[in-house]
């Protein structure tokens, strides 16, 4: 699913298109499952989606976890949970905290799980529907969880050929998202964030541009300014602009072009991969 990123053509259609997927199957799931990033919860959601799901219950899972900051992450837990919304944080990778996620979700259900039984109705599997723009780690999730064994849906009402069911054992299925829900691309912003997470692979700011946003975030929170300053050995050197905090990168890691000038290009490639790889550390660049 990664693919898709890569060659994003963002027409109105294809919102239009996952809306009607979406709101067509929500009928056969009892539950909606969204996953973000927990790196940057805000930008990694569509914007649509809370209106879309409506009173649907509704889960939110914070993935990829082992990159974010754990203050950041447990702030963001308190921030989405509560009422009658729950998250929960997720590392797909290792699978840390999947183990949490169907019980979360009977938790969630349980009264409507107790009115089945009551009918006699009990039995049958609860039914997820994941959802979550492209990148977050939907696939990674269900994989997991379902170690990939497809569910049969022959006799589900509405259900198109293209929909992919897993079992995740006799109690849980999962649907995973019918369409692609698009981040919201219109904001530079929730752009750049994608930009600099990866989610976005080809991008219209420069390396250079990005790199120097990166580090104009960075150096915001004394934290992140201190992994920054350890990872490439850095003075004191915070209150120069973005771009002259670069050329310090670069000449500190040796990164010269012909002339002896700092190769601000090849600086830049490596804070980027640097930070997506969590060499610099594990960062959150929004916080509730
Ligand atoms: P999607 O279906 O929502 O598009 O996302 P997908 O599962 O394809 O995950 C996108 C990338 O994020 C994958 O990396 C995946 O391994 C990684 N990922 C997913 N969940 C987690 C997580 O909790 N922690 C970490 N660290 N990474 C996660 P990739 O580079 O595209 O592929 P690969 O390196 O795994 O082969």
């Amino acid at each position: 699913m990664s693919e898709n990123v890569n060659n994003i053509q963002w027409f109105p259609g294809h919102m239009a298109k996952t809306r009607r997927t979406i709101k067509e199957n929500l009928r056969n799931v009892d539950i909606v499952a969204e996953i973000c990033d927990a790196r940057i919860p805000v930008s990694s959601r569509n914007p649509e989606i809370m209106g879309l799901v409506g009173d649907k219950p509704h889960i939110i899972l914070l993935s990829k976890s082992d990159m974010a900051d754990e203050t950041a992450t447990k702030q963001w837990i308190s921030a989405l949970s509560g009422g009658n919304k729950t998250a929960l944080v997720i590392d797909c990778k290792s699978g840390r905290g999947l183990n949490r996620f169907a019980p979360a979700v009977r938790e969630i259900l349980s009264e409507k799980l107790l009115r089945l039984k009551n009918k006699g109705m009990q039995g049958r599997p609860v039914r997820a529907m994941v959802v979550g723009i492209p990148n977050v780690g939907k696939s990674t999730f269900i994989n997991k969880l379902s170690k990939n064994s497809k569910a049969k849906v022959e006799n589900r009402p509405g259900v198109t050929r293209n929909n992919q069911w897993f079992t995740v054992d006799k109690e849980l299925e999962l649907l995973d998202t019918p369409g692609v829900l698009w981040p919201k691309f219109e904001d530079k912003e929730v752009g750049e964030k994608l930009a600099i997470t990866g989610a976005i692979k080809d991008t219209i700011l420069d390396t250079e541009d990005l790199a120097c946003r990166l580090i104009a975030r960075l150096i915001l929170n004394d934290n992140y300014k201190a992994m920054l300053k350890d990872r490439y050995k850095l003075e004191d050197i915070f209150s120069l602009p973005p771009y002259d905090i670069l050329k310090c990168i670069a000449l500190s890691r040796s990164m010269l072009l012909r002339g002896g000038d700092p190769d601000t290009e090849r600086a830049a490639n490596a804070l980027l991969e640097e930070f997506r790889s969590v060499k610099i550390g594990r960062i959150t660049l929004e916080l509730p």
